[in-house]
């Protein structure tokens, strides 16, 4: 793919860049917002009132969704606190698949001492129609030693998903990235390769494109380079773009590998 638009972060806010992107070119919608909790990205985009931040969410999600391919499919991050208002509106212009909760496993310090301290990100899995893509066999986990020797009575012999593995629940434990992670760039927000890795490998075709409005530290773009996907996305920040910048020059580290073949992976380019 030789599109100028392909591959690329653009420095700029997502609304106004969405027109460089041709309308039914992306495979994969993966995008994880602002949730309006307050957070300092260096801009006010996490601080707006309840009924501007809801107007703002129906603007880009109207604007981003033309550019999808008929089977292709979208991931949106949020919390609890706007994920009901914004699942609504989602389930109005796509069909929803799955409501994946991200169990960052372990607390936040200090917090709350008049609710339950919370600990997940809530993920909506919507697509367009029932030919949607899927490669489940791509994130199959494998059985464990213990529960294969559980399943040992004659009528599981032989029985392929035994040996393939099993379809990965809607509750997704993985820790969120703690400061001295390898993972770790310097955003407030960043989400671990393992989670946006699962989403690329079953919902994006090899060779497709990943569109992240909001890229942050630019998780998905690296996610899509090392599953031999392409990209492109937006940040607003000049700091968190400088970061994507580095984070794609990093010497190239494939993801755990697919059962399918994959192809040769892309030129990578972030446009401050
Ligand atoms: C939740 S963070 C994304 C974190 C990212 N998934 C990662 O792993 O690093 C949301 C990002 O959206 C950016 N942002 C906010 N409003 C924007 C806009 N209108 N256009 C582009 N980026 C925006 C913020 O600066 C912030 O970095």
């Amino acid at each position: 793919m030789s599109e100028a638009w392909i591959n690329q972060v653009f420095c700029e806010d997502a609304l106004a860049g969405l027109a460089r992107i041709p309308d039914g070119s992306i495979d994969l919608i993966l995008t994880d917002p602002p949730y309006n909790l307050g957070k300092d990205y260096g801009n006010d985009s996490d601080s707006q009132t309840v009924e501007d931040y809801l107007r703002w969410t129906e603007q880009w999600i109207d604007a981003a969704l033309p550019k999808l391919k008929p089977n292709g499919s979208l991931y949106i991050f949020l919390t609890w606190r706007f994920s009901p208002e914004i699942f609504v509106l989602l389930k109005k212009r796509m069909t929803m698949m799955n409501e994946i909760i991200w169990d960052r496993r372990v607390p936040s310090m200090g917090g709350s001492v008049r609710s339950y301290s919370s600990v997940h990100d809530t993920i909506g899995f919507f697509v367009r129609r029932k030919d949607y893509y899927f490669d489940l066999d791509s994130v199959r986990i494998p059985y464990d030693a213990e529960t294969k020797k559980a399943r040992s009575r004659s009528i599981f012999i032989g029985a392929k998903w035994l040996e393939v593995g099993y379809n990965p629940k809607d509750l997704w434990s993985v820790s969120r990235l703690h400061r001295e992670h390898p993972e770790r760039a310097d955003h407030p927000t960043q989400k671990p390769l393992e989670i946006i890795e699962r989403m690329v490998k079953a919902s994006c075709p090899p060779d497709g494109v990943v569109l992240d409005l909001f890229m942050g530290s630019g998780t998905t773009a690296i996610a899509a380079k090392r599953c031999g996907r392409n990209f492109v996305g937006f940040e607003l920040n000049p700091d968190y773009c400088a970061i994507i910048a580095e984070r794609l020059a990093m010497p190239e580290v494939p993801a755990p590998p697919e059962k399918k073949k994959k192809p040769a992976v892309k030129r990578s380019l972030v446009n401050s």
